[in-house]
């Protein structure tokens, strides 16, 4: 970028998670409006957090309220959405945080792109596969009876996408588990991947 020059860091990521004893990483959650991943998110978040591990979640309704308060469901914002909270989950990891991303995140290409944004293996895609009957019974904001009454355009899995993730590095499904199992699914995989010391 012309007239931009990139300042590096005296302290290194490596340096400040040393400190912190912890191995950065993102979680990313995705799944449909009202298939538990702010849920699950916080339960893991707060079963890391009683461990002694740094921790921060960022949420999509949160996210909307404050920082992408000008954006809208249209394909192209949810877009611009993603692309802006990638880079404040990379910030994020890179102070040395476990960060718990959970947005619907709907489209394959900007989850990718979130991906390829960090370090091989700090991106871990959590699937909460919850179907959408589920989710539609559950309806705990009642958005889906507005877009089913055509108050909401653009809602996801109404009449706007949600691309199933294709290899995502663990599913949960809210709907067979207790949230306790779904926290402890998330945090074994970590476990295993040697990611909490
Ligand atoms: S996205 O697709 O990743 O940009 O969406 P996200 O930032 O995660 O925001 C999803 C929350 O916004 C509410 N909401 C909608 N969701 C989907 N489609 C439409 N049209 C819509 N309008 C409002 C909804 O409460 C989502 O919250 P969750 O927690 O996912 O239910």
């Amino acid at each position: 970028m012309e007239n931009i020059v990139w300042h590096p860091h005296k302290v290194s990521k490596e340096a400040r998670s040393e400190q912190k004893s912890q191995k950065p990483c993102l979680l990313w959650f995705t799944g449909l409006s009202g298939s538990g991943k702010s849920t699950v998110a916080n339960a893991v978040d707060e079963m890391l957090h009683e461990q002694g591990y740094h921790t921060y979640v960022l949420d999509g309704d949160n996210v909307r309220h404050r920082l992408n308060k000008d954006l809208s469901f249209s394909d192209e914002d949810r877009v611009e959405n993603i692309r802006r909270i990638g880079e404040v989950s990379n910030l994020f990891v890179d102070s040395g945080l476990i960060v718990l991303s959970a947005f619907i995140s709907p489209f394959a290409a900007e989850r990718r792109m979130v991906r390829d944004m960090l370090p091989e293996g700090e991106f871990i895609e959590v699937f909460v596969n919850t179907p959408i009957e589920v989710c539609e019974q559950r309806d705990p904001k009642g958005l889906y009876q507005k877009a089913r009454a055509g108050q909401i355009k653009n809602f996801t899995g109404i009449d706007s996408a949600y691309e199933v993730p294709e290899n995502p590095e663990v599913v949960i499904n809210t709907a067979e588990l207790t949230l306790r199992e779904c926290a402890q699914k998330v945090i074994d995989y970590l476990a295993n991947r040697g990611l909490l010391q």
